[in-house]
């Protein structure tokens, strides 16, 4: 499952086809000029620099995991299914360190059993989750699996940093993929992705983990939020997800003048242009919703994959490459022909 034999269709034939969408965002409208009444920042620097008009913040009183749950009931209730063989959490802003989130979201969704856990891999997430779905399918260990992405981030930024509050924002995003021929549309192609923790403090919350736990009862207060070293991000995002990018559509056989749709994490409207841009992909083949929802780490992607159908920006047929960076630092790629008759519940 290394992506050099072209991904996940492996031993068994067997794809993982995605056949339903949920998202949800908390109802609370947080704009620019909300955010200058704390920050030293301007409606104008944000929108230039970030591509961002507002975010959604969650009410104090809701976690990552009931924003999971609400994302994951309609996403089943997309694919008119009521049971599942797995569940994956993506996200990094889980409800606590231990346990994982996704036992209890599959309790409150009544799917009581089932194998569900958490998998941290920062905004590439959900990306990653599906690929962990598609070799859950692949190898037989299950036949319908439910990957939510859910982030409660305003929980991890400090509401005073500038470099980090402005960019961020909560909700969550689930998707139901199920087993079936690898020439279905809506089957997950082959999947590139990697790693590279030389630069783990590129994002970081320093404290409140293992390491340095000894300091922890003198840490300062900024040390339980993320940190990032904004610039030097931005750089490697650019050039990670354009190659990710790249080796995805060759692994699936397509040359880039056949994508029809660039579906990219949320992280700033202008990687995205120079992602698309470097890959030789038109800006309006690329969609984008981070204008009204900021970075949502790993709810981005599904929650950009429902956005964009709803709005008929993804139509049956079309040629989807999608793409992920984040912390770690982790990236991953896939592809997918977009599926008739998918409706995503919003
Ligand atoms: N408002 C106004 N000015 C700001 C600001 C804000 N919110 N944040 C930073 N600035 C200032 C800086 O202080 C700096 O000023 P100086 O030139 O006087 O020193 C200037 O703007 C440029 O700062 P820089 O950090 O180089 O800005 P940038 O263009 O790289 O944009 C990010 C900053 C964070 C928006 C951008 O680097 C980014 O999006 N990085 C990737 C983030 C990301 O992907 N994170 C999640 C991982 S998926």
């Amino acid at each position: 499952m290394n992506g050099r034999d072209g991904g996940f269709r492996g031993a068994t034939g067997t794809a993982a086809v995605l056949t339903g969408l949920g998202a949800w965002l908390p109802p609370r409208r947080v704009t620019n000029d909300d955010l200058c009444a704390r920050l030293d920042t301007s409606d104008e620097w944000i929108r230039e620099r970030i591509g961002i008009a507002e975010r959604r913040l969650a009410a104090p009183d809701v976690s990552t995991g009931d924003m999971a749950v609400e994302a994951a009931a309609r996403a089943m209730a997309s694919a008119g299914v009521d049971a599942v063989d797995a569940l994956l959490v993506a996200t990094s802003s889980p409800d606590h360190p231990c346990p994982a989130t996704a036992p209890w979201v599959a309790h409150r969704l009544g799917l009581p059993q089932v194998a569900a856990f958490d998998i941290a891999a920062g905004c590439s997430g959900f990306v990653h989750a599906c690929a962990v779905a598609a070799g859950l399918i692949a190898s037989g260990a299950a036949r319908r699996v439910l990957v939510v992405g859910a982030e409660t981030m305003s929980a991890m930024v400090d509401p005073d940093d500038r470099a980090t509050a402005p960019i961020f924002g909560d909700g969550a995003g689930a998707a139901v993929f199920e087993a079936d021929s690898p020439h279905a549309e809506g089957a997950l192609g082959p999947v590139v992705w990697g790693s590279d923790g030389s630069l783990a403090d590129a994002i970081v919350v320093p404290a409140g983990g293992a390491r340095g736990r000894h300091e922890r009862a003198g840490a300062p207060q900024g040390d339980f939020f993320v940190h990032m070293r904004g610039n030097e991000v931005f750089r490697h995002a650019v050039r990670r997800m354009t190659h990710a990018a790249r080796e995805a559509a060759a692994r699936a056989g397509w040359r880039i003048d056949e994508v029809d749709r660039l579906i990219a994490h949320q992280a700033n409207l202008r990687i995205n242009l120079a992602v698309a841009d470097a890959l030789g992909i038109p800006a309006d083949q690329v969609p984008s919703n981070i204008r009204d929802v900021g970075n949502t780490a790993a709810a981005s992607v599904p929650l950009l994959l429902a956005d964009a159908c709803d709005k008929g920006e993804l139509k049956p047929g079309h040629k989807v490459l999608l793409v992920s960076f984040g912390s770690g630092l982790a990236w991953a790629a896939t592809t997918l022909v977009w599926p008739a008759g998918l409706a995503p519940r919003l």
